[in-house]
């Protein structure tokens, strides 16, 4: 039976700054109380005023950054809860519950590993590219595809432009990069021979997006792993608000739902069905 997982904590964190990022993004950094140790890239809080100010039931945020004791967030400012958060007054509360979820998986960089971002799916990448070359992935090895509708939800591009990785940004209205969508632009690196055609294919975005990655990959034979943006009530798997089905012959096995937040937000493509 999936559960939470046991290093998650519910406390209180204080917000030490809130950026404008993007057409509509902000990023919220927040210290815990309770300090945390490094945490997996692609894992995830529950966020929530601690003031009452917005809804009760928090909202899932990707790690974005950890440095020192501080964590930041990238959010999409979109309805009330994230409204809530991005209007929260420096040194007030946050409630934070996790962290949750299992995180991208450990996977070798050979012979490359690309990041496949859709506008605030590009959350869970940073954290992921910095541990991979703190642990000895050789840059080129890495590739990032970050897209967006327009050039204004490309969020924090200049964070990942500068961790010293290959980025490729693309927007489906050409402002900024190539004009088309990321497996548009995937595909194009692939026809003019600058990217391996074995890769290994990480990805995060809408759900129309990350349904084409599974349907490429499945095409290709490549491994793919998908970070999914569900709904979520609890985060803690109590509230079955976030199953996504799964495939009988899948490492998931044969009981038809996972979890998301319990079991993912990180899945093998082969083990679930968008
Ligand atoms: C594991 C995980 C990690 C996430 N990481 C981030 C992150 O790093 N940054 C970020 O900005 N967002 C992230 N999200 C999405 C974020 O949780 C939602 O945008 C947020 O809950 C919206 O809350 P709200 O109250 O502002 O809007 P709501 O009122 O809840 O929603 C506003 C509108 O957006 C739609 N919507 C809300 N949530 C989703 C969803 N999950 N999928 C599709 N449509 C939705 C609603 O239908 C509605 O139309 C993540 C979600 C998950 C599950
Ligand atoms: S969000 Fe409640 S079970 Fe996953």
């Amino acid at each position: 039976m999936a559960a939470p997982p046991p290093d998650a904590t519910s406390q209180l964190a204080q917000v030490a700054s809130i950026v404008p990022c993007g057409s509509d993004g902000v990023l919220l950094r927040v210290i815990p109380r309770t300090p945390f140790g490094p945490l997996n890239a692609g894992r995830f809080f529950m966020l929530r005023r601690a003031d009452g100010v917005g809804p009760l039931i928090p909202r899932p945020f990707s790690i974005f950054k950890q440095e020192g004791d501080s964590i930041e967030f990238l959010i999409k400012v979109i309805g009330p809860g994230t409204q809530a958060l991005a209007g929260a007054a420096i040194d007030s509360d946050l409630t934070l519950i996790g962290p949750l979820g299992n995180g991208w998986p450990e996977i070798a960089p050979e012979p490359v590993n690309i990041m496949l971002a859709g506008g605030i799916g590009s959350a869970p990448f940073y954290e992921l590219i910095q541990s991979k070359l703190a642990k000895g992935a050789a840059p080129e090895s890495l590739l990032m595809i970050y897209g967006a509708a327009t050039r204004g939800f490309l969020y924090d591009l200049e964070a990942f432009e500068q961790l010293g990785v290959r980025v490729l940004s693309t927007t489906d209205d050409g402002s900024h990069g190539f004009h088309g969508n990321v497996l548009q632009c995937l595909e194009a690196e692939w026809a003019a021979g600058r990217v391996s055609e074995s890769a290994q294919l990480m990805a995060c975005g809408p759900e129309p997006m990350l349904k084409a990655v599974g349907r490429l990959a499945e095409e290709r034979k490549l491994k793919a792993w998908l970070s999914l943006e569900s709904y979520m009530g609890c985060g803690v798997g109590i509230c079955n608000g976030c199953v996504v089905a799964t495939r009988p012959d899948g490492e998931l096995g044969s009981w038809p739902n996972a979890k998301c937040c319990v079991e993912g937000p990180v899945f093998a493509n082969e083990a679930v069905r968008l």
